[in-house]
Parts: C-alpha cells; sequence; structure tokens
C-alpha cells in the first residue's frame, strides 16, 4: 500500500531553512545564502516568525493552483511549507473565528511583486470563503476590480512591465461568517505626469496602448482616434509594445471587466471618449505671435485637433481656444486677463491633460466603490490590503518619486513600530527579561519629511503660499537653510560644508538617504507639482462641456460656486491621507509580505546576491529575525490564553475560578511544557517558540475532538436513554394490556368453569331437592288420596245415609200430600169437580212456553244462512213449533244476508240460483260449478291482438268467449273451436285464425241437451227450417258447460221472451244434415283417466264413455 505523505509542519522536506528564525548561524551571509538555496529550487517563499518574504520569481510557477488552495486551507501556519496562502489563510481565520480585523501589508520595491501578491491574497480569500450567487458576485467584481484599475494605473516602467502608478488600499468586508459582502478602495497619489511625459524606456499608462491596439477600427472612429501610436506626441515611442504583453487582448479583459463589476454601455463610452480626449490634448501644438503691445501670444497651429476634441467632449470649440490663449485672474472683485505665451498654452494643455486623467482615475475608484460596496449595514469585520507603489530610485527623480518613496519610508515605518519597538517596549512594559536588540528606525527619515515646521513637505508647501516669486531654486535654498543640519539630507549648497565637492550631487538636486538608499531628487517643478495648478479658465470651459462626465470631473469650474481659496497642496493632500492610512492600519492585525526583487533584469533565474543584499539590509530583516529569536514568537492576554486552552488541564476545565494568571501557570505545568518556552508578562504569557504553542494548538483541536466526542456521547447516551424509557413505557403499557387482557381470559376461564361447575352442583342440588319434593309431594299424595278415599268412602256413607233419610222423608211428605190429598179431595170433591184441572193444565202450558222461549233466545245460532245448527227440541209437544221457528228464522237470515248484495253480486247470484234450478240434482256436474265463479269472457278477445279480426267482425257485446271442443260428427272426433254468445247470436269461430264458422241467432236455437252425468258435452238443437240448421246441430264439450247453458238460457229468455228447453237426458237425439243420431253416454272404463271420450257406434249411434 502507497505510504499516504501528509505534512504536519514546515520542518517535513525543508530546503534551507523555512523559518529565518531557525537558521543557524545568523549573519547577512547565511541569511542571502538559505534564501538564494530556496529561490533555486523554487522555494520563493520564507518565513521571519509570521512575516512572509516573497522573491519575485519572475516565471509562473505551479504553485498557484486550485489543489494548493485546498492544501493550504484550514491547516496551521507553519505546518506546511511556506507560502503566500498560508498567510492568507491565517488573516481569514483570524477573521473569521476571532473576529479580528486584519491587514496585509505587502511592501518592497518597484517590480518585487506586490501587486501580485495582493491579487494572490484576494484570489486566495476568495476560494476559501464562502459560495453562493450572491457572495460569488460580490467576489467576481472584486477580483475584476483589479484589471480595471491596472489598465488605467499601471504602467511599464524601466524597473517593472507593470508597475503601479497609484497607491491602493482595499478594504475587503466579510459578514459575521467570513462571506464578503463589498469592498472599498482608497487610492493614493496616481503618478499623473507620466500623461505628458514618460522617462526613456518608459510607456504611457497601459490603457493607451490597449485601446489603439484592441478597439474595433469602428470604435476608434467614433473617438476619432488613429491605430498609430506614433500619431500622439503623449505615447513615448521607444517602448510603446513591451515583450509578452498583448495590450489587445488586455483591451477585451478590461472591457469585460468593466462590464462585470458593473459599468453602463455609456459610462464605458464617456470614459473612453476621455481618454481618447487626453490622447489628443496632446497633439495640440502652439505657435508664437506677437502682439502690437509688445506681448507674446501664442496660436493654435492646426484647429483640426481641438474641433475634433470639442466634438468628442461637447465643448464649445470656441471656449476652449480662449482658455489656451488667455488667463484670468480673478482677486477679489476684479477680474484681469493675460495672454498666454506659448510656453504657457503647452503648460495649460498638459495640465489639462495631466487632470482630466487623474480626475478621471479617482472617477473610476469612486464608481467602482459604488459597485461594490456592501449592501446591508450589520458590522462587518475587514480585511484591509495594501499595495502601494514600491520604493523607487530612478535617475532622474522628481516629487512623485519623493511622494513614493515618502510612502514607503511610513510604511517601514508602521513595521517598525509594529515589530521591532513595540516587541521590544512589550516586553520591557510586561517586565520581561529583555536585552536589547540595535535596528536602524526610521523614524527621523520620516519627520525630515513630514514635520510640520521643518519638514521638506512643510516648506514646500511654505514656498507655493509664499507671495512674491516662488521658483524651486528659492524652495531648494529654503531646504538647504533649513535642513542643512538634518543627517539624512544631502544638498551641495547646504550651509553644511559636507557635500561642497561632491560632483554627484548636481545643484539642482537635493538627496535623502532613505531607510533604503540614497536617493537624489531634481528640484525642477516641485513647485507646480504642489501647487497642482490648472487655470480657471480651463476648468470653466469644462465645466460648460456637453459631457455629463466631463462636468462632473470639473466641479470647481462652475463659475457658481467659485472658491477663491487655494486648494490644498497635492504634497499636504497625500501627507494627510497617508495619515489616515497608518492610523486605520494600526487598528488592524498586521499580517506583512516583505517583497524582494532578485535581479534588475526582470528575468527567472537569476539572483542578484549583492541587490538582494541591500533589500534586506534597508528592510532589516536581519533584525527582524534578531528580535524575533531573542524574544517570544507568540504572546496573549491571560484571560484570552486561559479561555483558548483551559480545557488542556482537569483543574482548569471547565472553570477556573482564580485569577487567569495562576490559571495559565497551573495550566502550563500540567502539560509539562519546559520552563524555557514560556514567560509569564504582568498581562501577558510570552511563548518563545512557535511550535510550543502549535503543540498547544494541537492538544486543544485533539482535546476539541475528544470534547466534541464526550459531548455527542452524552447526547446519544441520553437520546438513547430517553429513547429507552420511552420504550420502557410503552413496554409497560403494552405488558399490562397483554396482562389485563391474559386475566380477563383467564378469568373469564375459571368463570365460565365456575359457572359449570356451580350449575352442576346447583343442578344436583335441585334434583336432590325436586326429588325429595317430589317424594313429599308423592307422600302428600298419597295421604290426599288415602284422605280422600276415606272421606269419599264416609262422604257416600253419609250420602247414603242422606238419600236414604231423603227418600224417606220424600216417601214421607209423598204418602202425606197423597193422603192429605186425598183428605182434601174427599173433603172438597164436591166443590171443584168442574173447572180445577182445565186451569192447572193451561197454568203449566204457559210456564212451559215462557221458559221454552226463553231458553231459545239464549241458545240462537249465528247468522250465516249456511249454518246448520240448531238447538234441540225440549218437549215433544214443541215439535212443530220447533221447526216452524227454526225455518222462520232461515228465512230472516237469508234476507239479512241478501240485502247486503250489491246489483253486480246480485246478478252473479241470480245466474247462479238460474244454474241451481235448472241443474240441480239433475247433473252430476253441477255440484262441481257451484264454487266457480262465472266468467263468461274466458278469451279476451279485445286485448289479445290475435282476435282482433274476430273482434272486428262481432260488433255486440259478448257475454261468453270461450274455446269449446266441436265433435265431429264422422268419426266423434273433437276439434277447437271458439263460443261466442251475444246478446242475439251464437256464434262459432275458428280458433286459429278467428275466422267466423257459424253464426246462429238465438230465436233459432230451440233445445240444448245433455246428458246427467259428470261430462261436459252438449247438443245445440236448432230451429228446422232456419238458416243455420242447413248444417245441423252443434254436439259441443266445454269445461264450463254449466255456466254456457244457464247463461244461453237466460240470454234466450231475455231476448225472445221464450224459456229455451233444456233437455237432461243420457241418450238424446241430434240433427246431423238429414240424420238424426242418437248420442248415447255410457258408463266408460277408467283406462282412459278422467276424460269422456267419443266414439262413433254406427249411422246412427254416438257412444260418449263418462268415466
Ligand atoms: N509570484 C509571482 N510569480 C510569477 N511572477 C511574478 C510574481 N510576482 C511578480 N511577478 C512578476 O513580476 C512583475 C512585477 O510584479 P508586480 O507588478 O507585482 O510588482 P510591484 O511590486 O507591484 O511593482 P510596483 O511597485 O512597480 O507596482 C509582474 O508583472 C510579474 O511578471
Ligand atoms: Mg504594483
Amino acid at each position: 500500500m502507497a505510504k499516504m505523505e501528509v505534512k504536519t509542519s514546515l520542518l517535513d522536506d525543508m530546503i534551507g531553512v523555512g523559518d529565518m528564525v531557525l537558521l543557524e548561524p545568523l549573519n547577512e551571509d547565511s541569511f542571502i545564502n538559505n534564501l538564494k538555496k530556496r529561490f533555486d529550487h523554487n522555494e520563493v517563499y520564507t518565513y521571519i516568525g509570521s512575516v512572509v518574504i516573497s522573491i519575485n520569481p519572475y516565471r509562473s510557477l505551479p504553485i498557484y493552483t486550485p489543489e494548493k488552495v485546498e492544501e493550504y486551507r484550514n491547516r496551521n501556519f507553519y505546518e506546511l511549507s511556506p507560502h503566500i496562502f498560508a498567510l492568507s489563510d491565517e488573516a481569514y481565520r483570524s477573521l473569521r473565528d476571532q473576529d479580528k480585523d486584519q491587514c496585509i501589508l505587502i511592501t518592497g520595491e518597484s517590480g518585487a511583486g506586490k501587486t501580485e501578491a495582493s491579487k494572490l491574497v484576494m484570489s486566495y480569500v476568495a476560494a476559501v470563503c464562502g459560495k453562493g450567487a450572491e457572495v460569488n458576485q460580490v467576489k467576481e467584481q472584486l477580483l475584476q476590480s483589479n484589471p480595471v484599475l491596472e489598465a488605467f494605473g499601471n504602467a511599464k516602467t524601466v524597473r517593472n512591465d507593470n508597475s503601479s502608478r497609484f497607491g491602493k488600499y482595499m478594504d475587503i468586508e466579510f459578514d459575521f461568517k467570513g462571506d464578503p459582502l463589498g469592498g472599498v478602495i482608497s487610492n493614493y497619489l496616481l503618478e499623473k505626469s507620466r500623461v505628458v511625459k514618460q522617462p526613456r524606456g518608459e510607456r504611457n499608462f497601459h490603457i493607451f496602448y490597449q485601446i489603439l491596439s484592441g478597439a474595433s477600427e469602428e470604435f476608434l472612429c467614433k473617438l476619432k482616434l488613429e491605430r498609430d501610436f506614433s500619431r500622439y506626441n503623449y505615447l513615448g515611442l521607444d517602448s510603446a509594445t513591451v515583450n509578452g504583453v498583448d495590450d489587445a487582448s488586455n483591451f477585451r479583459t478590461v472591457r469585460n471587466a468593466m462590464q462585470i463589476v458593473g459599468f453602463m454601455d455609456h459610462e464605458t463610452q464617456s470614459i473612453f471618449e476621455v481618454v481618447a480626449a487626453v490622447l489628443k490634448l496632446g497633439n495640440i501644438e502652439f505657435k508664437p505671435e506677437s502682439r502690437a503691445n509688445g506681448l507674446d501670444e501664442s496660436k493654435i497651429k492646426d484647429k483640426n485637433e481641438v474641433k475634433e476634441i470639442c466634438e468628442l467632449t461637447g465643448i464649445d470649440q470656441s471656449v476652449l481656444e480662449r482658455a489656451f490663449s488667455f488667463r484670468t485672474v480673478e482677486a477679489k472683485q476684479e477680474k484681469v486677463s493675460t495672454t498666454l505665451n506659448v510656453a504657457q498654452a503647452y503648460y495649460a494643455r498638459d495640465a489639462l491633460a495631466k487632470n482630466l486623467y487623474s480626475r478621471l482615475f479617482s472617477w473610476l475608484v469612486t464608481r467602482i466603490n459604488e459597485s461594490i460596496k456592501a449592501q446591508t449595514k450589520v458590522r462587518k469585520k475587514v480585511m484591509g490590503v495594501l499595495d502601494i507603489y514600491g520604493f523607487e530610485i530612478f535617475e532622474d527623480n522628481s516629487f512623485e518619486q519623493f511622494i513614493i518613496n515618502y510612502c514607503n519610508e511610513k510604511l517601514q515605518q508602521i513595521f517598525i513600530e509594529l515589530t521591532l519597538k513595540e516587541e521590544q517596549e512589550e516586553y520591557i512594559r510586561e517586565g520581561i527579561e529583555w536585552t536589547h536588540i540595535e535596528y536602524f528606525n526610521n523614524a527621523i527619515i520620516c519627520d525630515l519629511i513630514e514635520n510640520n515646521q521643518t519638514g521638506i513637505l512643510a516648506m514646500l508647501d511654505e514656498e507655493c503660499l509664499r507671495p512674491g516669486t516662488v521658483t524651486d531654486d528659492t524652495f531648494l535654498e529654503k531646504l538647504n537653510q533649513v535642513c542643512a543640519t538634518h543627517q539624512h539630507f544631502e544638498s551641495r549648497m547646504s550651509k553644511c560644508s559636507r557635500f561642497l565637492n561632491d560632483t554627484s550631487l548636481p545643484h539642482s538636486c537635493f538627496r535623502i538617504q532613505h531607510y533604503a538608499g540614497k536617493v537624489m531628487y531634481q528640484v525642477e517643478g516641485f513647485v507646480d507639482k504642489n501647487n497642482d495648478l490648472l487655470y480657471r479658465d480651463l476648468s470653466q470651459a469644462m465645466w460648460k462641456a456637453n459631457h455629463s462626465l466631463i462636468k462632473a470631473l470639473f466641479p470647481e469650474g462652475n463659475p457658481a460656486k467659485i472658491n477663491l481659496k487655494r486648494p490644498p497642496t497635492a504634497g499636504s493632500q497625500f501627507k494627510a491621507s497617508v495619515a489616515t492610512l497608518m492610523k486605520n492600519l494600526q487598528t488592524k492585525n498586521p499580517n506583512y509580505i516583505r517583497c524582494i526583487k532578485p535581479n534588475d533584469k526582470k528575468a527567472a533565474h537569476i539572483f542578484n546576491e549583492a541587490l538582494v543584499c541591500h533589500q534586506i539590509r534597508y528592510l532589516g530583516l536581519l533584525e527582524n529575525v534578531r528580535v524575533r529569536r531573542a524574544g517570544y514568537a507568540f504572546r496573549q492576554p491571560y484571560e484570552p490564553c486561559l479561555e483558548r486552552y483551559k480545557m488542556l488541564c482537569k483543574q482548569t476545565w471547565p472553570h477556573w475560578r482564580g485569577p487567569a494568571r495562576a490559571g495559565v501557570e497551573v495550566l502550563f505545568n500540567e502539560l509539562g511544557i519546559p520552563e524555557e518556552e514560556f514567560s509569564f508578562g504582568r498581562s501577558k504569557i510570552f511563548i518563545r517558540n512557535p511550535r510550543t504553542l502549535f503543540k498547544l494548538e494541537d492538544l486543544r483541536k485533539q482535546r476539541l475532538e475528544d470534547l466534541a466526542t464526550l459531548i455527542e456521547k452524552i447526547y446519544r447516551g441520553w437520546k438513547c436513554r430517553t429513547h429507552f424509557l420511552l420504550m420502557k413505557k410503552c413496554q409497560i403499557v403494552i405488558a399490562s394490556w397483554f396482562r389485563r387482557y391474559s386475566q380477563q381470559k383467564k378469568y373469564q376461564k375459571i368463570k365460565s368453569s365456575a359457572i359449570t361447575v356451580q350449575s352442576y352442583i346447583r343442578g344436583w342440588k335441585a334434583r336432590k331437592l325436586l326429588r325429595e319434593l317430589k317424594h313429599l309431594k308423592r307422600c302428600n299424595e298419597a295421604a290426599t288420596v288415602i284422605a280422600a278415599y276415606w272421606h269419599g268412602t264416609q262422604a257416600r256413607r253419609e250420602l247414603k245415609r242422606l238419600k236414604e233419610e231423603a227418600r224417606r222423608k220424600h216417601a214421607v211428605a209423598v204418602i202425606w200430600a197423597y193422603w192429605l190429598g186425598l183428605k182434601v179431595r174427599r173433603e172438597y170433591r164436591k166443590f171443584f169437580r168442574a173447572n180445577a184441572g182445565r186451569k192447572i193444565y193451561e197454568f203449566t202450558l204457559q210456564r212451559l212456553m215462557q221458559k221454552y222461549f226463553l231458553e231459545m233466545k239464549n241458545k240462537m245460532p249465528s247468522l250465516s244462512p249456511i249454518d246448520k245448527n240448531w238447538p234441540a227440541r225440549p218437549y215433544l209437544f214443541l215439535d212443530s213449533t220447533h221447526k216452524e221457528l227454526k225455518r222462520i228464522f232461515h228465512l230472516w237470515r237469508c234476507k239479512k244476508y241478501r240485502d247486503q248484495f250489491t246489483d253486480q253480486q246480485k246478478l252473479i247470484y241470480e245466474e247462479k240460483l238460474e244454474a241451481s234450478e235448472l241443474f240441480k240434482d239433475k247433473k252430476a256436474l253441477y255440484p262441481a260449478s257451484v264454487g266457480q265463479p262465472f266468467q263468461g269472457a274466458y278469451l279476451e278477445i279485445s286485448e289479445n291482438p290475435k282476435y282482433k279480426k274476430l273482434k272486428d267482425a262481432v260488433d255486440e257485446k259478448i257475454i261468453i268467449a270461450e274455446v269449446v271442443n266441436k265433435i265431429n260428427r264422422a268419426n266423434g272426433k273433437a276439434a277447437s273451436r271458439i263460443f261466442l254468445l251475444t246478446k242475439n247470436n251464437v256464434l262459432l269461430a275458428d280458433q286459429k285464425s278467428g275466422t267466423i264458422k257459424s253464426e246462429v241467432p238465438l230465436g233459432d236455437v230451440t233445445k240444448v241437451s245433455m246428458s246427467s252425468q259428470n261430462d261436459g258435452f252438449f247438443a245445440v238443437h236448432l230451429k228446422e227450417g232456419s238458416e243455420a240448421a242447413s248444417k245441423g246441430d252443434f254436439l259441443l264439450s266445454s269445461d264450463h258447460l254449466i255456466e254456457m247453458a244457464t247463461k244461453l238460457y237466460r240470454t234466450t229468455l231475455s231476448q225472445t221472451k221464450q224459456k229455451l228447453n233444456i233437455e237432461i237426458s243420457d241418450e238424446f237425439l241430434v240433427q246431423f244434415k238429414q240424420d238424426k243420431v242418437c248420442v248415447k253416454f255410457i258408463q266408460g272404463s277408467q283406462k282412459n283417466g278422467n276424460i269422456p271420450t267419443c266414439k262413433r257406434k254406427n249411422n246412427r249411434l254416438l257412444e260418449v264413455a263418462v268415466p
């Protein structure tokens, strides 16, 4: 398995030493050798404690890849080999986690790699901080502000092809989570003199070349520009193109960046119009013209250029032309106009170009700030990145170099203040034993420049404001007087005779011994540049421009806001802004990147030891290491230290009750940190070696992980326990329910068993009781029976005795009565013989009749006419009366019954009565017909569509419609026919087709014959000679013979008023055509079932066998 290599310290695979603090022995040579060794191995970064030394590699190294970013992300500063990312990470984490505002101070001379370093820091922070659409947009805008500002503010110099010609300090603002919110850029003094003149081998600002190379023909035409650089006086020709720089593609990058930052199209257009105007201004040339009054006057040679500028910027041409020829001076209420000579006209032109460009640059910064400013008002954490022009020494150094070097001087000062001096002072303050380290403090140089009374800037201002003739020479004279004795000021003309013979120092120059070396400044132009004057006529001309951007750039041109007060000088403005910057930096936690330039040739792989040695010296890096080594790598007040590490010791964790210092002591003792590794100051703990700190940090990290595990453990325990308790509770509930259920079941089982047992016992007991009771009852019954028998015997004996006695008494009474009667009859025979017997008889009869009727009243049968009950006759002599009474009662209840009938019922009963009269006791079929209601129309002729034809043929009311069998006279076989009886006719029709076969008027029917037996045969005899009779009589059979015969009889009677003759006989004659045939009914066998059969025996006889 491949071994995974994990770097845990910068000591791993170290080339030379990564941290100069570890260098042994420590001297200039070993220092440079170490740097060179590392540089040769592509290690361009080296630490001095927390300061990063960066050597410009002048070639791209593969150490800024996203993988590298990930490698350095969230790692300790000393964990990996030195890198600018390590410093950026440290600063960012300290800002995010400890809420400390940071500043990253990047210093070094021109071309040392400051701007590149600042971009690396920004891109690292952008890569590691929060993500998300909004945050990404902020990041992108912050990053894209760089190409825009570089295009307008950077230029090629002899030292650096992309030299920053302005100072830039950028505050990146973060929210509490460490996500970027926005930023603020401050710019410091643009080197505007470059716009009109560039030293040999240098270029104007990049944007001019970019616009001419990169813009489309069309765009150039719009801006009235030509692509040829040589057309423009302001563009130095000797190095118009730079090796490895593609101006055209950079132009596209800039335009794209402007779009991302948020410039509107019309704004971009205006910006380029101003740039074009500046470029074209350089082409305006003047020629002298003498005036009559003897004054020199200048005249514009070729007005075409002015015309184009005016068209581009919307300025009135005459106004501009006038501004180049006259100068108006206003003092109090007076206005004096003087003409400008050619030199003054050129001065005015250049002043206008410089001002236009520098104001455009400041406007750009303001506009970018507007875009990138944080949108929220929440408290912000700030990381400032300072990338200022580096210390520079040119052949000709002017006011700009003086200002730039002053700024660097101040930065060195703050570095000294914060690292060397402050550190040493702190040791003293804290009472830590300390041996003083000598180092050069450049405060004295700063004082030479910025002292309010005797400083060079103060004197320059004084000269500028002084009335009378003021020139650069008078300024130098003044310097020579005031600064003559200053150690770091050198001048040929100074009172001090030290430099009288120094030929290297021209008369018009002064020299300052800067911390980074001696620089000779040409005094020429100092006064002018400090004054930074623009003739009011020009600013007013600009304000009048019909171009919103130009108008906005020259607010003082507005005549309404005329201000006679002098504007502050360039020097004092710069001094003030540098002071503000220093104050700002002091409130933040500084992080240093000290850039070193390895050679003057801008070439890779060349390490010029002398050049590097010079830089190391003036940067005071060796002193830096010494202080670092003599002192302590890390210090912290006791409280935060204890707060940070208290978890590492049992006594201090979680709370330390005593003073913080004691706590830290206990903590360090407990951890077994060797005593020489730390010291206790008054308010701070000092840790000598960074490794001790890392050890602490590692322990803390480990401990935090343990604590996190502990918290997690306790939380998990708590969670599991709550879960367990819940489960337990649930289990108890479930168990109780289950127990209850099972107990219930058990109880029910026991209960049912108990009930069974109980019922058995009860049953047994009951049976036992019953047996006993039965026994008792039997005993009782037996006793009762015995008693009854006995009583019966007694009673019968008594009855017998009583009966005997009564018989005797009755006998006595009868005998007595007879005897008395005899005696009475003997005595009264003579009086009663005639009437007495009769009277007694009548009376007795009367009594009996009375009793009879009263009894009958109570015994009356029901009122149903069919009720046959009648009480028995009580006395024989009432026999006839009793029968008569029964008859009368029956008639009476029949009448009552009849009275209830409706007319229809009456008709039915009349028919039934008729039938009864006709057939009762005559025809055996009759009794069966009594219970059958007479329906008449058995076939529903009118409803059944089959009989429609038949119905149409018969238009009278149909009384009978029934299927009958017509007996064939030839063989006695039956054929179905529909038999219809209407009011006037008898009809026979075919059953299938419904066609009428025969129709006989009722008057032609003479007789109906039938047997007395239980059959349905009948013959209809027709009147001889009638039309119907020609075919002969009909012999038919029907299931409803009684009804048909009855209805035929009744209809005939009502229609013809003659009674139809109905003959009931078992033998009758039927007329078939000419023959008379005898129909004879005989007793048939049972073999044909219950159906009568008809057979032709011979010509004269038709035999019907009736079962
Ligand atoms: N880390 C680096 N890797 C590769 N090349 C670099 C690096 N740093 C600087 N350079 C090269 O050095 C050149 C000069 O660097 P830079 O512009 O950052 O210098 P500076 O210190 O800002 O100078 P000035 O003070 O003039 O602005 C860059 O254009 C680039 O070519
Ligand atoms: Mg730079």
